[in-house]
């Protein structure tokens, strides 16, 4: 990946042959009056023209065979620059090779000896540029200096299609060649825009500061793991209680070695399975792993995300993430950017933006130890399919005497309004505005003064990636009451319905509880 600044590597061109590709072939031309622009010429021209400098590459053979001087030839451009330039199209050399092909000269196609010249004469980045033209020649030319080819199928496009090699962008004519051209440039532009963000956030992870990226799951709040300074940040932004540990994000499961001390059999192929993806072991620490990480415990929980920006954060800079959710503790966790800049805002110093998150819930976090998997929070993987592949799990809230997670409060994840699970018995208690979150259609009869539905056809993938932004919609409404309708409790119905449980956590008569519990529940 690279954060160079591209308008220091010079201007991208497009070198375009002439005979078939901008104007009809009529073979030796030797007449100005016998110029034919194709209708979709001028028009693609001036398109490419905004971004690139322009360049016309032609082989005039009839020179060398004695069929036309080059007198003739220049003739012929002056009358075809012209017409291009009053069209509003400034064509910046043209170059002309005027030998027989058995002349073995250095200037036919596919040598590229024109591209290399036009590069030093007029500053041109070849990488970024591109030829087009109606002969194999033509996007060889290209290749040969790392620019991309493009085959046009007018001229003699169609006949010498059949001597292509298989990977040639081939297109109608030049007005596709043009758009073609002009997307490919946009995604370039993105991706090495994409690039220079991963490459200073990296930057300011590895200086001590925190930057929120997105994970599939939901945004993290991401400090430099083996920096305890940094870490210790988080805390204080998020105003999360100490005792509750962080995840460790890494890039892969060898990466992810570093950190962990015992690797049960059972865990590899858990990361077989389900890595890069919404799943969290926890497993016993190395001394690597600072103890303000991982609150004084001898686990550490290890994540490897899906994400494509947080994969490309985690190899930008090398070291592990120590990632929570990017909220305020006791908070509905963030599925946008906009949501880590309303939370957090200033005291992150940068957020990475790639949209809503696709999965919507947080990751499942499994423990291993001698006595097997304990499942210490639902999540993005479904409990079936982690039981498909390990057998029975039992989970933390089923079986104290199992390894518990701190950060599994009673209340957690909630909004500032007050909200209820559906219950028949507690409607008639609620007064004032109440808001309905419906899991799926149709939606009950009720006084509702809002609604929001998770998913019409009640598809869980689709329900939980949208559960915290509709519950953040509900809360910005003043009502007095949320009433939300559980899920199934199948597959991710099971993550949805714990955080809605969560979000659900109030002293009888409605009056709030502390957003922060103690590990044994004392406030
Ligand atoms: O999807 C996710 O997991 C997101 C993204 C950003 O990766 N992260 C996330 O982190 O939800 P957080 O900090 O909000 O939740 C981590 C959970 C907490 O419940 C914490 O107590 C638990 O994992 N946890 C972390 N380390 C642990 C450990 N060593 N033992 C037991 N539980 C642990
Ligand atoms: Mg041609």
């Amino acid at each position: 990946m690279s954060s160079e600044n591209p308008s220091q590597k010079g201007r991208p061109a497009v070198f375009l042959d002439r005979d078939g590709t901008l104007i009809e072939d009529r073979g030796d031309l030797s007449r100005p009056t016998d110029v034919v622009l194709f209708p979709d010429t001028v028009p693609a021209l001036r398109r490419l023209a905004e971004q690139f400098e322009l360049f016309i590459v032609t082989h005039q053979g009839g020179v060398g065979r004695g069929v036309l001087t080059m007198a003739d030839v220049d003739r012929v451009h002056r009358e075809l620059l012209s017409r291009l330039e009053s069209e509003g199209v400034r064509i910046r050399e043209v170059y002309v090779c005027p030998h027989r092909r058995d002349e073995e000269c250095e200037c036919i196609k596919p040598k590229p000896t024109f591209l290399l010249a036009a590069a030093k004469a007029f500053g041109i980045d070849l990488r970024r540029s591109f030829t087009v033209g109606d002969h194999p020649h033509d996007v060889e030319l290209g290749r040969a200096v790392g620019a991309t080819g493009l085959y046009v199928r007018t001229g003699h496009g169609e006949r010498h299609r059949a001597e292509l090699p298989p990977d040639v962008v081939v297109v109608p004519g030049i007005r596709e060649a043009a758009e073609w051209i002009l997307a490919d440039a946009e995604a370039r532009r993105r991706s090495e825009d994409f690039d220079r963000d991963v490459a200073d956030a990296a930057a300011v992870l590895l200086a001590g500061g925190l930057v929120a990226f997105p994970t599939e799951t939901v945004y993290g709040l991401g400090a430099h793991a083996l920096n305890p300074t940094a870490v210790a940040r988080v805390f204080e932004v998020k105003q999360r209680p100490r005792f509750d540990p962080l995840i460790v994000h890494v890039p892969d499961w060898p990466a992810a070695r570093a950190w962990v001390a015992e690797v049960p059999a059972l865990a590899e192929r858990l990361v077989e399975r389900f890595w890069p993806g919404p799943l969290t072991l926890v497993l016993p620490k190395t001394d690597a792993v600072p103890d303000i990480v991982t609150a004084g415990r001898t686990t550490v929980a290890v994540r490897c995300p899906r994400h494509p920006v947080a994969q490309a954060l985690l190899r930008q800079s090398g070291v592990p993430i120590a990632a929570p959710s990017a909220n305020r503790f006791g908070c509905l966790s963030p599925t946008t950017a906009e949501h880590v800049r309303e939370q957090l805002g200033p005291a992150v110093n940068r957020i990475l933006d790639a949209g809503p998150c696709s999965v919507g819930v947080e990751s499942t976090v499994v423990a291993m130890d001698k006595n097997g998997l304990t499942l210490l929070r639902e999540g993005g993987v479904p409990r079936e399919e982690l039981e498909a592949l390990a057998g029975p799990i039992r989970s933390a809230r089923e079986d104290p005497s199992r390894p518990s997670s701190p950060g599994q409060l009673p209340r957690h994840y909630a909004p500032d309004t007050p909200l209820r699970l559906w219950d028949d018995a507690i409607m008639p208690r609620l007064r004032g505005r109440i808001g309905l979150l419906a899991f799926r259609e149709p939606v009950p009869e009720g006084p509702w003064s809002a609604v929001e539905i998770l998913s019409r056809e009640g598809d869980l993938r689709e329900a939980a990636a949208t559960l915290f932004a509709k519950l953040r919609a509900l809360d910005a409404m003043n009502l007095d009451w949320i009433v939300a309708q559980p899920a199934p409790e199948v597959g991710l119905g099971r993550a949805i319905n714990d955080r809605l449980r969560r979000a659900a956590c109030y002293r009888e008569g409605g009056q709030k509880l502390p957003a922060v519990f103690g590990e044994s529940g004392n406030l």
